[in-house]
């Protein structure tokens, strides 16, 4: 019942724009809806990202790597576990079909899934 002592507040955070960037493509900031995957924010702003299992958590070709959040993200989600464990997941990726947000972040795209027609600014990802 903290918001009811603070409904402008309230209002602003569940108002507040949030915002995925991705560091190593030319793209301006692609706005978002809370409650989104990671993956669809992308997809819906026309932007190419590998997805081969279509975002089944299959594959793990969506993976990105985050390198900024404002507040905290969800935990991983039983599919990124098993891969986690499995190593195919590093420290800090997370698969962008798995992953729903709720706040703004900062992704890298690893070098392993990087479409060939786009192109990436270096980063050592
Ligand atoms: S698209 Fe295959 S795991 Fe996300």
């Amino acid at each position: 019942m903290l918001w009811l002592n603070c409904l402008p507040c309230f209002t602003a955070k569940v108002k507040k724009l949030i915002t995925v960037t991705i560091e190593n493509l030319d793209t301006k900031p692609l706005e978002a809806k809370r409650g989104e995957k990671l993956l669809d924010v992308i997809l819906r702003h026309g932007i190419d990202y590998m997805h081969a299992c279509g975002g089944k958590g299959r594959c793990t070709t969506c993976k990105a790597k985050i390198t900024f959040f404002e507040d905290e993200l969800p935990a991983d989600t039983e599919v990124e576990l098993k891969y986690r464990e499995a190593g195919r997941l590093k420290t800090h990726e997370r698969l962008s079909c798995q992953l729903t947000i709720f706040t703004s972040l900062s992704l890298i795209v690893p070098k392993e899934t990087q479409l060939p027609h786009l192109s990436y600014t270096s980063y050592n990802a």
